[in-house]
């Protein structure tokens, strides 16, 4: 199992700090954190595996606001997220920066979680499984099935919302896009203490990207620990 907090733009390098020192998980479970680009420094000094939060394609260049795989390998972080919803919807990342990003991030040794999910709208009107293609299939013929990347199912209506999809949703669709691309599949959007075992048991979920309750050190380890077999 893995389970990764997606911080998103909370937590100065103080805070992160103060979070590792009352954090602790299971050993069988892998956990990742995704701080804040200024974060990223002061959180891998903890020894925690540490991915950021996106990474641009090429190694430099006038890309202001960017950030390389490069610098990122430098800096002892070991992956990133790319292509969250919240930076398809509000900073218009498309699938073809989304597949770049990836690419690049992966051959420059890093590990990957490429986030996939649908629209309220989307899925009212019966185009899950299309929407779910499009964006899986950019990345696997961008990055194959690279044994560094994972997907993470990120149902846009669930992410905030505290409406968490159903485990029968969540599996339906992890099982649709395994079936396109051989890689684990991560759920995400609205998982609590509360859900996350219910979540955690389906066939085809192997894991998590955990977002507001990554954000406190209790909430996150009762989400490793409803994980973790032991
Ligand atoms: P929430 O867990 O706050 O719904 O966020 C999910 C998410 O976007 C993780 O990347």
């Amino acid at each position: 199992m893995l389970i990764a907090g997606n911080w998103k733009m909370f937590k100065g390098p103080a805070e992160a700090r103060t979070f590792f020192d009352g954090f602790e998980a299971p050993a069988d479970v892998d956990v990742v954190f995704c701080p804040p680009y200024v974060s990223l420094g002061s959180a891998v000094e903890t020894g925690q595996t540490i991915y950021a939060q996106n990474v641009h394609w090429e190694p430099t260049g006038p890309y202001t606001g960017e950030i390389s795989p490069q610098m990122l390998v430098e800096l002892g972080v070991q992956g990133a997220l790319v292509g969250h919803s919240e930076r398809r919807q509000l900073f218009g990342e498309t699938d073809e920066m989304v597949a770049r990003r990836a690419r690049a991030a992966l051959e420059a040794g890093l590990g990957v979680i490429a986030c996939v999910g649908e629209t309220l709208e989307q899925r009212e009107s019966g185009d899950t499984e299309l929407v779910l293609k499009i964006q899986v299939e950019a990345i696997s013929f961008a990055a194959g099935a690279h044994e560094r990347l994972v997907i993470a199912y990120e149902p846009v209506w669930a992410i905030g919302t505290g409406k968490t999809a159903t485990p029968e949703m969540a599996e339906e669709a992890h099982a649709f896009i395994k079936g396109l691309l051989d890689r684990p599949v991560l759920y995400g959007g609205s998982v609590k203490p509360e859900n996350a075992a219910e979540l955690m048991s389906q066939t085809s979920v192997d894991g998590a990207l955990v977002g507001g309750a990554s954000l406190d050190p209790d909430s996150f380890a009762a989400i490793c620990w409803a994980a973790s077999t032991s």
